[in-house]
């Protein structure tokens, strides 16, 4: 059976702005499968790069107003908030040193998507100069990364200290792959991730990858651990920004 009053930082759910829900429709059919499996607490993360997805912050802002308006009429009692996935780069490194970064729900964590295909021999530095200006780095999806793969160790040391890792429930589900899946539980089980994100773009990834991720959390962690997080580290996160 579901829990409730669960935390989702990472989802792409503003309608008609990247990759995620198409419709106003969409997005409120995504918010109502996730309150259905007990999630209340959403930050928006509509992509942020440098080539795809450049849209001005008035464009986001115009989505996030009608999903919000949508969420009144509708009665959904949902907790609806804003963020950015933003992709290392030119546009996020702006951003973070200019102190404009949009941030979690207005905390002090950006939400950071790395390279997929190498590391950076710079990148412990880029993750504590953004430390340094005031931030600290999220990592969406490291599993993702191919120098992570089976490499747990490796990403705990890049972590360590300079940002925190996110598991997305993509990746648990095996949509990308069996190596991916399996680095990603591996990342959960070893307590190297401090969340977990639904990360979801769609409807359909309500059945496909939210409601199986959940049941198989809540079967292989320990109730302490699943709760922890799911929803009192993402808690405490937005919680020690707030005040
Ligand atoms: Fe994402």
């Amino acid at each position: 059976m579901p829990g409730s009053g669960y935390y989702d930082l990472h989802l792409h759910v503003l309608p008609g702005l990247d990759d995620g829900a198409r419709t106003v429709e969409a997005s409120l059919e995504m918010l109502e499968g996730l309150a259905a499996v007990g999630y209340r607490h959403f930050v928006a993360t509509p992509h942020c790069d440098d080539h795809r997805f450049t849209y001005g912050w008035d464009k986001v802002d115009a989505a996030y107003a009608t999903l919000r308006d949508a969420v009144e009429r509708r009665g959904l009692d949902v907790d609806l908030r804003r963020g950015a996935e933003y992709t290392y780069g030119p546009r996020f490194h702006a951003h973070v040193t200019e102190r404009r970064a949009v941030t979690l729900a207005d905390s002090r964590y950006v939400l950071l998507e790395l390279p997929e295909a190498f590391m950076p021999a710079t990148m412990p530095t880029a993750l504590f100069d953004v430390g340094a200006h005031g931030y600290y780095p999220v990592l969406a999806h490291p599993e993702r990364c191919k120098p992570f793969h089976d490499d747990v160790p490796r990403l705990a040391e890049l972590a360590n200290g300079r940002a925190l890792v996110q598991v997305s429930f993509r990746s648990l589900a095996g949509t990308f792959g069996r190596t991916i899946k399996r680095t990603a539980w591996r990342l959960v089980t070893d307590e190297v991730a401090d969340l977990v994100a639904t990360d979801c773009h769609s409807p359909r990834e309500l059945k496909k990858v939210v409601q199986p991720v959940i049941k198989a959390l809540a079967k292989r962690l320990d109730p302490d651990h699943f709760d922890r997080l799911m929803r009192r580290f993402p808690a405490r996160m937005l919680a020690a920004s707030a005040g």
